[in-house]
């Protein structure tokens, strides 16, 4: 396990527990190129080959050798050059004071170490506190022209099939230059006939997976909007010919930040692949005066021979132990009901503490108040950046509603959006320069807002100040962080004009400065980050929060889809999932509250309704969900996932599972979208369970969500082996009518 470097064949070996990934440093001039990465190599005999390089080569040991341009065209590299002669895409692009744009990095020397060094002002994966997992490769590299120094890190985690990628470029030059382009990692590979799978979609549809050909030329998922992303997902998957769920090659590429990314898969004419992943390049633009440096944030890669299930366990696992630091990682989280959907901007402290009330007796645990609660704020056109309580609309303030919340024994909740300012409102009034703009251009509005500059000290201070006094001035427990748009406009009234093009990343490290104050301020906070629904999922989001907002679509049906793609890659325990009323407000469709309880078990579980306006039953039910909750989110936060039907694929029924680490007990989801009668005469199903015990017996046992469960966990069900299970299936009847669901329970005796 580890890193190791080989000196003869000056190869560099890192190990996860199941995978190998190999860099070769080749001739004179200091080219280092990728050799491998695949299933784990036992030895590394006959590894040069890999790189299809003649060591001869006079490329390798001469500047001037005359086919220079061929040689950089195709060499397998671990960090691209730009303007010198490899026309694939580039991984670093200049701008010198005298105009000029290339850059070529070799080799100087290498470090290993125990442990990885955090990557100043960027939410980035670590070791586990006592554990030596982590180890970490820092390849420093020169341009000698520019006089340019990057540092290429490559972590490896001894406990997950994970490496971590990061760039930190130095000027080691006596004049400023100008960063046009930094990307955090590169791999440059062979063909295998790959398929890509990405994530798209937009408000109330987020997280789609998609699967296209790789074909010549360019595939990218990107965006540019300044972090609130619905559209596409910084995450793709390679897969081989043949791959799917449980066999085949799979590449998985994740981006730890939450600003503007761009992944990019490149088929080149040599049939060789180049992906590279890191900040969006458009619009950005770094200046390092001399001695400065900047670092890139964190790209993370997993590699699986097993398919997608074991890249899904990869990226949980990371995330779950090396990303997510939140005292609540490990822990249940208190059920909440959220006031959006139950009120929107319509109530005061009586219609809240009625729903408080009502909630208490049915087990919920948390009252959120969501937006509404601050300034001038009767609707969603005025009011952001005034973080003080609108003692008209709630009487006594959030202190006199957390007192009356906890004496129910129940906790409260806030909602806000720090990162913007409406027009109408005192901070804008104030400080109208605080909004970003370009001078002599009306910036666009959206949902009537601006974004503030919070690339400015002053500004996030000052805001921070506000939301830290509010979190004093009563008991709150959490918070539900919001951004609900996009950047545009970018123009800074603080930024000199050569660092306007700064302030897309400025934005984003300010926020993450925002967030680390908050969560050093109020260590206890429950954090919940948001954006217009689930806008803002990804590991840097997680850094900070444990759980994410995951979609403002709570149609249970709609979720199952929106719920499949997110969990691809992040754990259930962080996904933001809530029942809520019937009609649905986003569809219109009207499902069984039972169907819309299992769908939202399997995320952080909480309810988005007026509970008071529920029917005896209806509340009867929320008893029984809320009891389960109890008894099942352990499995849910801990379990290993396998994702067994997809609805999105099949168009009729959705199937997963979760299983403990030890084996012994596992959960299946199983939501039937559509009576599949065009069977009508085989009247039941068969789903092969994966993650048991192969000898091992199971009490199978369906829960009845609809009912209290007063049986102990094994009672009442029927006793079956884990091999049957998995290789013959797990059987049982069609439900009468559409978007039905079960759960099982499985205990080994
Ligand atoms: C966003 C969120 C919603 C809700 C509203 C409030 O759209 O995703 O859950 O908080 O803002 O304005």
């Amino acid at each position: 396990m580890g890193i190791t470097f080989y000196e003869k064949e000056r190869i560099f070996k890192l190990d996860t527990p199941n995978t190998t990934y190999l860099i070769g440093i080749v001739g004179k001039l200091g080219f280092f190129g990728h050799i491998y990465y695949g299933k784990k190599l036992n030895g590394i005999e006959g590894a040069w080959e890999l790189l299809r390089v003649d060591e001869d080569d006079p490329s390798l040991w001469d500047e001037e050798a005359k086919y220079r341009v061929l040689f950089l065209n195709r060499f397998p590299t671990e960090y691209s050059s730009h303007g010198v002669g490899d026309y694939r895409e580039s991984s670093i692009r200049v701008r010198t004071k005298q105009g000029h744009n290339a850059v070529l990095l070799t080799y100087h020397s290498h470090r290993i170490i125990e442990g990885k060094p955090p990557l100043e002002g960027l939410p980035a994966t670590f070791g586990q506190e006592g554990k030596s997992d982590v180890t970490t490769l820092i390849i420093t590299c020169v341009d000698k022209v520019l006089n340019l120094k990057a540092e290429l890190y490559y972590s490896v985690f001894a406990d997950t099939d994970a490496i971590a990628r990061s760039v930190r470029i130095t000027n080691e030059n006596s004049e400023a230059i100008y960063l046009e382009k930094v990307m955090s990692g590169c791999l440059d590979m062979e063909n295998k006939d790959f398929e890509i799978l990405s994530m798209h979609g937009s408000w109330f549809r987020e997280r789609y997976l998609e699967r296209k050909k790789l074909g010549h030329g360019k595939y990218s998922v990107s965006t540019t909007r300044g972090g609130n992303c619905h559209q596409e997902h910084p995450f793709m998957a390679l897969l081989a010919q043949g791959a799917n769920q449980t066999m085949g090659e799979v590449y998985g590429f994740n981006f730890v930040y939450s600003g503007n990314f761009l992944i990019q898969a490149e088929l080149d004419q040599m049939d060789s692949v180049r992906v590279v992943v890191g900040i969006h390049p458009e619009d950005f633009c770094w200046k390092l005066e001399p001695g400065e440096a900047f670092q890139a944030p964190e790209m993370i890669m997993t590699y699986s021979s097993q398919g997608l299930d074991a890249m899904t366990h990869s990226f949980h696992k990371l995330y779950k132990k090396h990303i997510i630091r939140s005292p609540y990682r490990d822990k249940k989280r208190p059920i909440l009901i959220n006031s959006w959907e139950a009120a929107y901007f319509d109530y005061d402290e009586k219609k809240l503490l009625d729903i408080a009330r009502e909630s208490a007796k049915l087990g919920i645990e948390m009252l959120v108040v969501d937006d509404g609660w601050f300034g001038n704020r009767y609707d969603d056109n005025r009011a952001l950046g005034d973080w003080y309580v609108n003692e008209e609309k709630l009487k006594g303030g959030l202190k006199y509603l957390a007192d009356e919340v906890n004496k129910l024994g129940m906790k409260l909740g806030i909602w806000m959006e720090p990162e913007m300012i409406s027009p109408d409102s005192d901070l804008y009034r104030a400080h109208p320069d605080w909004a970003i703009a370009i001078p002599g251009r009306k910036p666009s509005r959206h949902r009537n807002q601006y974004v503030l500059d919070i690339s400015r000290k002053e500004v996030r201070d000052h805001i921070m100040d506000m939301i830290c006094k509010v979190l004093s001035s009563a008991n709150i427990s959490y918070v539900k962080w919001d951004m609900n748009r996009p950047l545009s406009d970018l123009g800074s009234a603080a930024l000199p004009p050569d660092r306007q093009g700064e302030l897309y990343h400025r934005f984003i490290l300010g926020l993450y400065e925002m967030q680390q104050r908050l969560l050093d301020e109020f260590p206890d906070l429950l954090l919940e980050n948001c954006s217009s629904g689930g806008g803002r999922f990804d590991p840097g989001m997680l850094y900070f929060s444990p759980q994410i907002w995951c979609s403002d679509n709570t149609d249970a049906i709609d979720r199952l889809i929106i719920q499949e793609g997110t969990a691809l890659v992040y754990p259930l325990s962080a996904i933001g999932a809530h029942v809520s009323v019937c009609p649905n407000h986003v569809t219109g469709r009207t499902t069984p509250f039972d169907t819309r309880g299992v769908v939202a078990l399997a995320g952080t579980f909480g309810y988005e309704l007026d509970v008071t306006k529920l029917t005896e039953e209806e509340k009867e039910q929320i008893k029984i969900q809320t009891a389960y909750y109890h008894k099942l989110n352990d499995l849910v936060r801990e379990g290993d996932y396998y994702r067994l039907a997809s609805y999105w694929q099949n168009g009729t029924h959705d199937c997963f599972q979760v299983c403990s680490p030890d084996r012994r007990k596992s959960l299946v989801f199983y939501v039937q979208v559509k009576n599949p009668v065009s069977f009508p005469y085989q009247l039941s199903r068969q789903i092969r369970l994966r993650g048991l015990n192969e000898d091992a017996l199971y009490v199978v046992k369906e829960l009845d969500l609809t009912k209290e469960d007063e049986s102990d966990d094994q009672q009442g069900g029927k006793a079956l082996n884990g091999g049957v299970l998995m290789n013959g299936g797990l059987n049982f009847d069609w439900m009468w009518g559409d978007f039905q669901a079960k759960l099982f329970y499985l205990e080994q005796v």
